[in-house]
């Protein structure tokens, strides 16, 4: 049966419990905790045990979900993970958060790969999949282990990256003005090569030329890339805000992609919302790319900051370039 809209029922997080600070980082690469802070306003990040993988996290994040929302894993029919550090090039990370959560009931479970953009888009697909009947209980999870693919020598992108997982769960909502309002989506092939890891895939297996060649790790061009992430994100939050015939005066919070402080106070003033109406943990997370925008979320929701009837703006941009934004009545 179709729905109008679809709300979120739940949400969740899996943070690995080990800190890595900038002052650990300053005794591993040229770096300070100055430089850090200053440059990008993170302070710590989290990194997940070597024993474990990233549908660990991400079965964590969609547990608490489940919870929160008071539904069984069993009765999730569609599990969506976004994600660019699964479990392994395939089978999906999906099926294995299918199999740690028991979510096994005749439903579907896949990845999808749209870098930091990647929770934006699972919860277009879920919003949609929920919208048109196909599926009751989506579970719509960004998770990330991006300690496994940075370079530990290279102080460009290491002191920017740390691991984590969020999680929604999506259920029909019979109000239209509630729930998931929209979702905007965009990618721009033009710039593949600004952010990315270029070995591991089928244009270049992992050999061991590319492992000297440090080609299985990522790249990133940090101001290429910057400054799109402003110019984009606030394009694509503008453009939602429109499309709901709604102005910035109407967003209680925006939910967006901590990838840089900077970038934040950026987008800021090119959408006109202040800064104190962004929820921040950038500080303590680092950019956890997909993981970034669920995280945040299930955060604010925690230390009570978003009430009833709340507008939620989300955005986020990252490899691709892949961008998107939501709007979300709480
Ligand atoms: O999640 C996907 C999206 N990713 C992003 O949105 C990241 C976007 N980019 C950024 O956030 C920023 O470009 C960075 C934080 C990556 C870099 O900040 P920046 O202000 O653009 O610095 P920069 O790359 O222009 O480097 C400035 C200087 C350079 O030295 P010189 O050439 O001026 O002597 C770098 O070598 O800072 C140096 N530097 C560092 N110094 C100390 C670069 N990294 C470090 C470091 N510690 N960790």
């Amino acid at each position: 049966m179709t729905s109008p809209s679809s709300r979120i029922l739940g949400t969740g997080r899996g943070v690995p419990p080990r800190v890595l600070t900038n002052q650990d980082l300053s005794r591993m690469v040229d770096t300070s905790d100055e430089w850090i802070v200053e440059r990008t306003g993170i302070r710590e990040r989290h990194i997940l045990d070597p024993a474990l993988a990233a549908s660990d996290l991400a079965t964590e994040a969609g547990r608490h979900a489940c919870e929160r929302a008071g539904v069984s894993p069993s009765e999730v029919d569609c599990i969506i993970v976004g994600t660019v550090t699964g479990d392994c090039p395939f089978p999906s990370t999906a099926v294995f958060v299918q199999k740690k959560l028991g979510a096994i009931a005749g439903g579907c479970a896949f990845d999808l790969s749209a870098a930091c953009a990647g929770f934006i888009y699972g919860l277009a697909l879920g919003d949609n999949f929920v919208r048109r009947g196909q599926f009751r209980r989506v579970l719509v999870i960004g998770v990330e282990v991006l300690s496994r693919i940075v370079d530990w020598q290279d102080r460009s992108t290491c002191v920017l990256f740390g691991d984590g997982a969020g999680a929604v769960l999506l259920g029909p909502e019979s109000d239209p003005k509630r729930g998931v309002l929209s979702t905007h989506l965009f990618s721009d092939g033009t710039y593949t090569e600004v952010l990315l890891q270029q070995a591991g895939g089928s244009r270049e297996p992992i050999t061991a030329e590319a492992i000297a060649a440090k080609r299985h790790l990522v790249k990133m061009n940090g101001r290429e890339v910057y400054k799109h992430a402003v110019r984009n994100m606030a394009q694509a939050s503008k453009l939602a805000l429109e499309a709901n015939g709604l102005d910035s005066q109407d967003v209680n919070w925006v939910l967006a992609h901590q990838a840089n402080l900077r970038i934040l106070e950026g987008v800021s003033e090119r959408v006109g919302i202040p800064l104190d109406r962004f929820y921040l943990n950038v500080d303590r997370y680092g950019n956890t790319s997909s993981a970034s925008v669920p995280t945040v979320l299930d955060e604010a929701l925690e230390r009570g900051k978003i009430k009833t009837g709340d507008l939620l703006l989300m955005t986020a941009l990252g490899g691709g370039l892949a961008w998107a934004s939501a709007v979300v009545r709480w």
